[in-house]
């Protein structure tokens, strides 16, 4: 890879949301995947993925739950830490959690403030046109990701996991044009026409981030258990690129039988 690219370079200083502009004026597309913990966002790091999204799917993907609505901010602090903490390149954004941030601009600094000084973050990430609490944040200097298209936190009044913008594309368009202008440095568009995003990604300056919404966005993000093969029913807009799953279940298999007849711990595990 060229010297200028995302992935490339000498240096391990920390990925800002100018690389990812200056990416998106060279025409060089990025991957972003979802991290939760330490282990996989180190992974990660090492691979030069340039951002790791602390997605409030840690809800269904790491904490047990049946969607994102009910995970807090408190449970998904120490989540964020963890991959700051075990990472030392890739920008690292927080999401803000359903119930943190409608109430208005002051709620969503003041949650935003919480994962900025008690977790490290480096940018939040929010869903919905939430034009005026943008605007906050940017002026408070806290980087914002915006969020259009599926918004999962909007499950219920969205009528299920849904493609959107088919019949109301100028909607997410005109969202999209407003987030920009709030000052939001990229936008993941989940879950849309491929039509509709790149009308999107060329209409924006900033860089577009895709999720069931296309190939031509700048860049794209997936959610890391989806791409390693680990989610039971993954959704359409995944693809495996491992196996992990069936992996694990014969490794833990094959440990329990050793345990079983005695073939575990062997002499190289053993103390005298
Ligand atoms: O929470 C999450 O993982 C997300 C991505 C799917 C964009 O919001």
């Amino acid at each position: 890879m060229s010297h200028t690219s995302i992935y490339g370079g000498a240096t391990h200083k920390r990925i800002t949301i100018r690389d990812l502009a200056a990416a998106k004026t060279r025409g060089e597309k990025w991957a972003m995947l979802t991290a939760y913990e330490q282990m996989s966002a180190s992974i990660f790091d090492e691979a030069g993925i340039p951002s790791l999204l602390v997605g409030d799917s840690a809800a269904s993907n790491f904490l047990g739950l049946e969607n994102t609505i009910p995970v807090t901010v408190d449970e998904l602090i120490p989540l964020v830490r963890a991959v700051v903490s075990s990472t030392t390149r890739p920008l690292i954004v927080a999401d803000l959690p359903f119930g943190s941030y409608e109430a208005g601009p002051e709620q969503a600094l003041a949650t935003s403030i919480r994962f900025f000084k008690e977790a490290g973050a480096h940018a939040v990430k929010l869903e919905g046109a939430h034009i005026d609490s943008v605007k906050k944040l940017v002026a408070s200097g806290i980087p914002v990701m915006g969020h259009l298209g599926l918004t999962p936190q909007s499950l219920h009044q969205l009528g299920g996991y849904r493609v959107q913008g088919r019949e109301d594309g100028d909607v997410i368009f005109n969202a999209s044009l407003a987030l920009q202008e709030a000052g939001a440095f990229a936008i993941v568009l989940e879950l849309i026409p491929e039509q509709l995003a790149q009308r999107i990604t060329e209409a924006l300056t900033i860089p577009t981030i895709g999720i069931g919404a296309g190939v031509h966005c700048d860049a794209q993000v997936l959610v890391w258990t989806d791409l390693m093969g680990l989610t039971p029913n993954p959704p359409k807009l995944a693809k495996a690129y491992l196996d992990m799953r069936t992996q694990m279940l014969a490794a833990t298999k094959l440990w329990a039988e050793d345990v079983a007849h005695s073939h575990f711990p062997g002499p190289e595990q053993t103390f005298h």
